[in-house]
């Protein structure tokens, strides 16, 4: 008797992909089943003989992980739209295995909590929510704790891509007089009816009084907001992250909000992630942060569970994913 295909999980999915998942007859499901991250030795030993893989941004895809995995793998399959955790070059020469993302299904809510801390930011709600929690607070004050709003101001939206511009579309509502976008190349189609301009990285930076990072990490974005990129900030300007950590220089995050050099960050990603409960960042009465919540809907995570268990059996099966990068 033929063996039954073998697809690793390496995390409890959101509920009804669970349920799918439990529900398969044509793969033996190998699972992690916790909603922790799986440890590296058990990860490189469970994968051996795997033919699928449905992974996280926490599990690392590289050489190391591909040789464990052996000649049978297939498909490597992210619940998550990144993929810079995995070595797209290993994979390319592994014998042509397959990696599925889930881009779409996770914009929208990626996009609101962009808002949403980008409203938090400006409206100083971690300092309000301070006061009221150490009870020092008073009730109405025609002067304490005054934010900025955002009319007839000029947004800068880092990265145009899917999640970019549903943030833009979705800021455009407060008010803003003018929108920038900056990124490897123009997006004319969707920037038109926003009335976006494609500017340089540095003009981006001097003129918008909110920036939102919106863009994949890779060798060109890592790092890129730094010491000099804050220099050329306003200083009443707020920076949004909800793409990756480590786009972000934290050290240098942290001197530019000690020296003032902007008003406020406000991050979904850090590294690492968790960032250490006494880190200074969090601390910080100017810096909001978050445990990377971005697309944690009910309805986005378990979309996005679906589309992952779709891709890993398509690639298992031999037939085209539903949605592939293409390498
Ligand atoms: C992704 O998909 O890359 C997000 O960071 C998690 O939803």
């Amino acid at each position: 008797m033929s063996r039954l295909p073998v697809l690793l999980v390496t995390r409890e999915l959101p509920s009804l992909a669970q349920k799918r998942l439990q529900g398969l007859t044509n793969v033996q499901v190998r699972q992690h089943n916790s909603i922790d991250v799986i440890g590296r030795q058990q990860l490189l030993e469970e994968v051996k003989g795997a033919d699928g893989i449905i992974c996280l941004l926490s599990d690392k895809i590289d050489t190391e992980f591909l040789q464990a995995a052996g000649s049978s793998l297939k498909v490597v399959s992210t619940v998550s739209v990144g993929y810079d955790h995995v070595d797209t070059k290993a994979l390319k020469q592994h014998g042509g295995v397959k990696l599925g993302y889930t881009p779409n299904v996770l914009t929208d809510a990626t996009a609101d909590t962009t808002v949403l801390l980008a409203l938090m930011a400006s409206r100083r709600a971690k300092e309000a929510l301070d006061i009221v929690s150490s009870g020092n607070g008073g009730g109405f004050s025609l002067s304490r704790g005054l934010g900025t709003q955002f009319t007839g101001k000029t947004l800068g939206i880092v990265g145009f891509g899917r999640i970019g511009c549903a943030t833009a579309e979705r800021l455009v509502g407060f008010g803003f007089g003018s929108v920038l976008y900056s990124g490897s190349r123009p997006n004319e189609e969707r920037a038109q009816p926003l009335g976006a301009e494609y500017v340089p990285f540095d003009r981006l930076l001097g003129e918008s009084d909110l920036v939102c990072i919106c863009c994949p990490l890779n060798d060109k974005t890592k790092g890129m907001f730094n010491k000099s990129a804050f220099e050329k900030m306003k200083r009443s300007a707020i920076l949004v992250n909800t793409a990756r950590g480590a786009i972000v220089n934290q050290d240098d995050l942290l001197e530019a909000l000690n020296k003032k050099q902007i008003a406020h960050a406000a991050l979904d990603v850090t590294v690492p992630e968790p960032l250490p409960a006494d880190h200074p960042l969090v601390h910080h009465p100017h810096c909001t942060v978050l445990p990377h919540i971005g697309s944690a809907t009910e309805e986005t995570r378990n979309a996005m569970g679906n589309l992952a268990i779709d891709n890993a059996l398509a690639g298992i099966f031999g037939e085209p994913l539903k949605a592939e990068v293409r390498l």
